[in-house]
């Protein structure tokens, strides 16, 4: 059962859905499934949108916050799916009131949706009192999305198969990294990306250390991103510019885009520099979670 992050409060349990940010995203090959081979490196920011969970006879879902416009809060919402994959599993019909605040631009490489489901397994196992395997809780995971899995734990690491295959990994220097994410408020689904993906294998991701990461790694979606949103070029550009970027990519299939610094103030100047410069983006100054 991976560690859980909740804050206690009267009878209501308050989960953070991190943001999952692809370091490098290595394409290695299609499957017969029609799902891709990859190896990855997953970091999780500090922040994310916000799972509240309380008891109730039925469970529910109401979505608010910025991005709660995009959503729609039927049973098809990742958030309700896992909680029904999990009384499945269970053999339980318990109820929750669940409250998403939706801080994360939705269909945008970061993994709202599959950390919303990793969040909502994790507050439900506890408010539910489950016992539940972690082989079990991590296949439920994979049913809800091939980034679920490593959601649940929200730690970095390096992620090959689908996205089930997890190893922990810290590489010196990436801790508390600040990090400025880049959405041009364009959503893009994953399956498409890939969808044009060139079928060209580029090699493996073995990161020994950062200037490895940023030498070596790669986002392979990018070319095929670009083809069906081409502002995400425009984002990389401006997110090279800015003084102090150390490694600038795109995360997942899109459209975000990230930043590392080595320091805070000069992720905070790049932030206000690319405000100013392109007000309709969404911007969040973050860093890497040290979880
Ligand atoms: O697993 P998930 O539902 O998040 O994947 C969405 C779509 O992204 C899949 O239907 C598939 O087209 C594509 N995908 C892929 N290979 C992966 C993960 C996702 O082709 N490893």
């Amino acid at each position: 059962m991976p560690r859980p992050d909740v804050i206690t409060g009267a009878d209501m349990l308050t989960e953070t859905a991190y943001a999952k940010i692809n370091l490098a995203l290595h394409v290695r090959g299609r499957r017969a499934d029609g799902y891709h081979s990859l190896e990855s490196l997953f970091v999780f920011a500090a922040d994310g949108d916000l799972l509240r969970a309380e008891p109730a006879q039925k469970l529910s879902l109401t979505i608010e916050g910025p991005f709660a416009h995009g959503l729609e809060s039927g049973a098809d919402n990742l958030v309700l799916r896992a909680a029904n994959a999990l009384r499945e599993r269970a053999g339980i019909a318990n109820g929750a009131r669940l409250v998403l605040d939706k801080r994360l631009p939705v269909a945008s490489g970061i993994g709202g949706g599959s950390a919303d489901a990793a969040a909502t397994l994790r507050v439900l196992v506890h408010l539910w009192a489950l016992s539940i395997e972690e082989v079990d809780l991590i296949d439920i995971a994979l049913s809800l999305g091939s980034d679920v899995p490593a959601c649940l734990g929200s730690r970095t690491q390096w992620v090959g198969g689908r996205g089930e295959q997890l190893r922990d990994m810290q590489l010196e220097g990436l801790g508390r990294m600040p990090m400025l994410l880049v959405n041009p408020r364009i959503p893009l689904s994953t399956g498409p990306v890939f969808a044009r993906w060139d079928g060209v294998d580029r090699g493996p991701l073995e990161p020994s250390d950062l200037a490895a990461l940023i030498e070596q790694g790669r986002n392979d979606l990018e070319p095929a991103a670009i083809m069906l949103a081409p502002v995400i070029a425009d984002v990389l550009a401006e997110l090279r510019a800015q003084p102090g970027a150390q490694l600038v990519r795109m995360s997942g299939s899109g459209a975000t885009c990230f930043a590392l610094f080595a320091d805070k103030a000069a992720r905070d100047r790049a932030r206000a520099a690319i405000a100013a410069a392109q007000p309709a983006w969404w911007t969040m100054a973050t860093e890497i979670s040290e979880r």
